[in-house]
């Protein structure tokens, strides 16, 4: 018996990464599993490798997706349990020098993004009594690093946002847990791009290049305790999985 038999899982920005792994973890614990992303080749391919996997295109900022992503789900496996808002984007740049307009694209693919998830989500998950949503944030949220203030700022409205949707869930009376979760340093795309992108003294990149980064396994393990009934104890919370990145 899996820990995710009989329950279907939605994963943003699954084409890549965190997503990736989240979704062949829960998968490979019975769950199935729904992926949408931007990167559509690559949503295929990751969908065509994990059993009764389905692909959707998807810009979590767009609204009116929103509804036909959870539409989809529903037809195709008639419940949603799980919902992991994990489509994410990172810009480098101070604030004396980013664009407004990378600001806001950061704001809007991830609090926006992960706003319309949850209010997408919600209505479906009360109907069948309970469910589980996993928000990611960062570490970058819970700390200081110059060169990413709109990824920062993301980060920490997520964590905030998080905690208002699981008060919101427990007054509604609804079985449906809202939890976050901070990784960092962990070995995907993103961080390649950071490793390459920035200056190798760099603050933000220190403590990940002195004691070792992390893989997506640390953090899908996490998504499936938060997702199946281990974590049925866990709400409003914000969990870091950093390697002591913020412990001090
Ligand atoms: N890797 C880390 O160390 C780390 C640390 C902290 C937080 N995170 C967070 O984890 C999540 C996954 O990151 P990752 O490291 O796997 O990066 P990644 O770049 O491998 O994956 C992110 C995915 O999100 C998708 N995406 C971006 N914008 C989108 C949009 N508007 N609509 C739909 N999909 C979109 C991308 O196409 C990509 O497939 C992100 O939210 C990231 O901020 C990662």
């Amino acid at each position: 018996m899996g820990k995710m038999n009989g329950m279907v899982a939605l994963i943003t920005g699954g084409a890549s990464g965190l997503g990736a792994e989240d979704a062949r973890l829960l998968a490979h614990e019975g769950a199935k599993v729904v992926i949408t992303d931007m990167q559509v080749d690559l949503g295929r391919e990751v969908a065509a490798a994990i059993p009764d996997c389905l692909f959707l295109e998807q810009d979590v900022r767009d609204e009116a997706r929103w509804a036909e992503v959870i539409a989809a789900t529903l037809e195709r496996f008639g419940r949603l349990d799980t919902l992991v808002n994990n489509a994410g984007l990172v810009r480098f740049a101070d604030v004396e020098t980013m664009s407004y307009e990378d600001f806001r694209l950061q704001t809007d693919v991830m609090i926006g993004g992960t706003f319309l998830g949850c209010r997408a989500a919600i209505p479906h998950m009360s109907k069948d009594g309970s469910g589980a949503i996993i928000n990611m944030a960062s570490v970058a949220g819970l700390k200081g690093i110059s060169v990413i203030p709109a990824y920062t700022a993301a980060k920490a409205g997520i964590i905030g946002m998080t905690r208002s949707i699981a008060v919101h869930c427990r007054e509604q009376n609804y079985r449906i847990r809202v939890n976050a979760i901070a990784p960092g340093g962990i070995v995907t795309p993103m961080t390649a791009q950071a490793l390459a992108e920035l200056p190798q003294d760099s603050a933000g990149l220190s403590q990940t290049q002195n004691h070792g980064m992390g893989q997506p396994a640390d953090i899908a393990n996490m998504v499936l305790y938060l997702a199946c009934d281990d974590g049925r104890h866990i709400t409003g919370t914000t969990i870091t999985i950093d390697n002591g990145e913020t412990m001090a």
